[in-house]
């Protein structure tokens, strides 16, 4: 599985930024798969205004920056979106480069990974509902991470605390990116027919 994790805040002094390298230290320790950081500070994009949803345009003209993220994304397998939440959704900036996509997710799996308050889990269902009309496949499983901040290092480890308590839903990610990988393996051979 060829694995795009997406941090999806590009805010100073961000900690989106150390959970989704945690996501991807803890996605390479899994036979078969091959995980990537892509992270949105590296491809900064105007607000969404072209004349029709890019869906439904067939004469779209691209933008040398869209083509740059849609390109980014195209070639992967399955997705995690790492995501805050702001006031009770996600951030803008990850909600502008989903607006931008149109058939790069088409039947491939995706999964979330959240952090807040309450584990982010008000951002998570609406990033679940955004990926879904995106033409992802959402899996049900996603990991809303209660305090990351102490939680994880700048390396993306995982504090000994956290480990410690097998409730904690961060101990969950594994097994995510497992039921990731089963819906991967099984949609890309669908694909491949
Ligand atoms: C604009 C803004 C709105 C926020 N709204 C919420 C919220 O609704 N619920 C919550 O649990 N945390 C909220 N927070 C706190 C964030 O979860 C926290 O700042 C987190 O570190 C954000 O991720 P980031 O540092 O990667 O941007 C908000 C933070 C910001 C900056």
């Amino acid at each position: 599985m060829k694995l795009a994790v997406i941090v999806g805040s590009t805010r100073q002094n961000r900690v989106t930024l150390k959970e989704a390298k945690w996501v991807v230290k803890t996605a390479q320790e899994i036979d078969g798969v091959e995980a990537t950081l892509v992270d949105l500070m590296d491809y900064p994009l105007p607000f969404f205004d072209e004349p029709a949803s890019p869906r439904y345009n067939p004469d779209r003209k691209i933008d040398a920056d869209v083509k740059k993220w849609l390109d980014a994304i195209e070639p992967y397998d399955a997705y995690v979106f790492v995501t805050p939440e702001y006031n009770h959704s996600i951030a803008g900036v990850l909600k502008n480069a989903i607006d931008y996509i149109t058939s790069e997710l088409n039947r491939k799996p995706s999964a979330v990974v959240s952090h807040g308050s309450m584990g982010g889990a008000r951002a998570a269902m609406h990033l679940k509902e955004i990926l879904s009309e995106s033409r992802s496949v959402v899996i049900p499983q996603a990991v809303p991470f209660l305090g990351v901040h102490e939680g994880i290092d700048e390396d993306g480890n995982l504090a000994e605390a956290m480990k410690a308590n097998p409730h904690h839903p961060g101990n969950h990610l594994v097994g995510l990116l497992e039921e990731l990988k089963w819906y991967s393996d099984a949609l890309s051979a669908a694909r491949n027919k």
